[in-house]
């Protein structure tokens, strides 16, 4: 069989300014809570390798770039970091910042490469932070004019742009997890977070809107479809909750400018609605964006939970529980489940439930630990297991398109091996590999696969 793809699909790959531009405190650069949290915690950072060490695209950009033409790249998405374009998070724009990223743009356009710009990737400048992050509305006001100045600065050359990536990991690790930092584990303060995120993403689109920017604005949500352990009505209503809080949280205000009245009463149920001020509900409106980015890694499986939860749920896990279904088909590398038909489940209920919104997968990938395991004799990562992940959710993702789904692109998480939060190097995802030592580079096997498939527009 045949897979083919519209000439104009994009194809790509995804990362992000503080997981591969390095010069993490040069040039002006400030701290974000990244870098901050691995100055005073390493220990918390697998090897105790933190944000500083990665592949350098700081001073290495012009090679990288050559590479992503070598693998036939016509877009590529990456971060601009607010702590190096704002130092002081509200202040003055840093022009070496400025320098760096027009050159990176212009090199992008030079070699036929799209750029993809999101604004932010889990990394709040530390002073923000300091003053309260997302809890604050003064950090909403501070990210929706270090957005303007983005389209200000960057509009002429960038047309695709995104105000957030997965919004809602900073709201769970960081407010509900124990996971990233400020490691607050309080439900309350993590819809308020979430809150105002979605002000902060919605003021950032009415703001490029009034601009009278050119190109399009979205947002990139991590979408796992949550499936219920079985019919029975506890189950299914558990994996409705475990949606509405993780999913539709983000998805219904970015395509429909409102939040679904069965999480607002959930949230009401357990006295957990933030403070709504006059003006938010017409921000939230007019935050209703021109297309959605979708990162797809895997599902989650939901059942309810033994015994309900008395008291006031401290997180959203006392409303639900997942489960390990038996039988699932599991990455060997990487302790989570690979569900090739999540990406058709998706983009079919973006269709049928949501008006068939434009969008393409913007993060999708396999994480590897160990992959060295896998060099072979002529130095290359035969990852043959990469190349039928990325296969088996094409071939979902082509038939959703057969039947009628706006999904415009593929972007493959990532291109070099790159920095990963807590994680550091443990799990490989790079069409490239990365020896961080040497910093050589050496495409993979699914590098060379992936290059011919795009070049193609698919695959047989
Ligand atoms: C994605 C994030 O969800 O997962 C990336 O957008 C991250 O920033 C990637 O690197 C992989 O995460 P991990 O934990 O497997 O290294």
């Amino acid at each position: 069989m045949t897979y083919r793809f519209p000439d104009e699909f994009w194809w790509g790959s995804a990362s992000s300014a503080p997981q591969m531009e390095g010069a993490s405190r040069r040039d002006g650069k400030s701290d974000n809570i990244f870098d901050y949290w691995f100055s005073i915690e390493p220990e918390r950072f697998h090897q105790g390798i933190g944000p500083a060490q990665t592949s350098t695209f700081y001073d290495r950009f012009e090679p990288d770039i050559a590479l992503l033409k070598q693998l036939n790249h016509n877009s590529f998405r990456t971060s601009i970091s607010w702590s190096r374009l704002i130092p002081d998070g509200t202040g003055e724009v840093n022009q070496q910042a400025v320098a760096f990223y027009n050159s990176v743009f212009d090199r992008l356009l030079a070699e036929g490469i799209t750029p993809f710009i999101n604004l932010y990737h889990f990394d709040m400048p530390m002073c923000m932070q300091a003053r309260g992050g997302w809890e604050s509305r003064d950090v909403v006001a501070a990210y929706v004019r270090y957005a303007g100045l983005c389209f200000e600065l960057f509009g002429s050359r960038i047309k695709h742009w995104f105000t957030f990536n997965e919004p809602i990991v900073p709201v769970e690790c960081g407010y509900l997890g124990h996971f990233h930092y400020p490691c607050v584990v309080d439900f309350r303060r993590a819809v308020t977070v979430a809150y105002h995120t979605a002000l902060a993403h919605a003021g950032a689109v009415k703001a490029f809107r009034d601009a009278g920017a050119c190109g399009e604005i979205g947002i990139i949500l991590n979408l796992s479809p949550t499936y219920p352990r079985s019919d029975t009505a506890e189950d299914s209503q558990a994996a409705r909750w475990a949606d509405l809080l993780l999913n539709k949280s983000f998805l219904d205000p970015a395509l429909k400018g409102s939040y679904d009245p069965e999480l607002v009463a959930l949230l009401r149920q357990h006295d957990l609605l933030p403070e709504v001020a006059d003006g938010d509900k017409a921000q939230l409106m007019a935050g209703r964006v021109d297309w959605l980015g979708i990162n797809y890694y895997q599902p989650r499986r939901v059942k309810a939970k033994e015994q309900a939860c008395s008291g006031a749920p401290r997180t959203p896990e006392d409303l639900f529980d997942f489960y390990e279904m038996p039988g699932r088909k599991m990455n060997p590398h990487r302790g989570w489940e690979i569900y090739e038909k999540g990406v058709y489940d998706i983009l079919t209920e973006l269709r049928l439930g949501y008006g068939n919104p434009r969008c393409y997968i913007s993060e999708n990938g396999m994480g590897v630990e160990g992959e060295e395991r896998f060099i072979g004799p002529e130095g290359r990562v035969e990852d043959d297991y990469r190349i039928d992940f990325i296969r088996g959710h094409l071939e979902w993702l082509h038939r959703a398109s057969q039947e009628g789904s706006a999904c415009c692109g593929y972007h493959l998480w990532t291109f070099i091996d790159n920095w990963s939060w807590l994680n550091a190097y443990k799990n490989r995802y790079g069409l490239v590999r990365l020896d961080l030592a040497s910093q050589v580079r050496t495409i993979k096997k699914s590098g060379y696969w992936f290059a011919e498939v795009a070049r193609n527009h698919g695959f047989n």
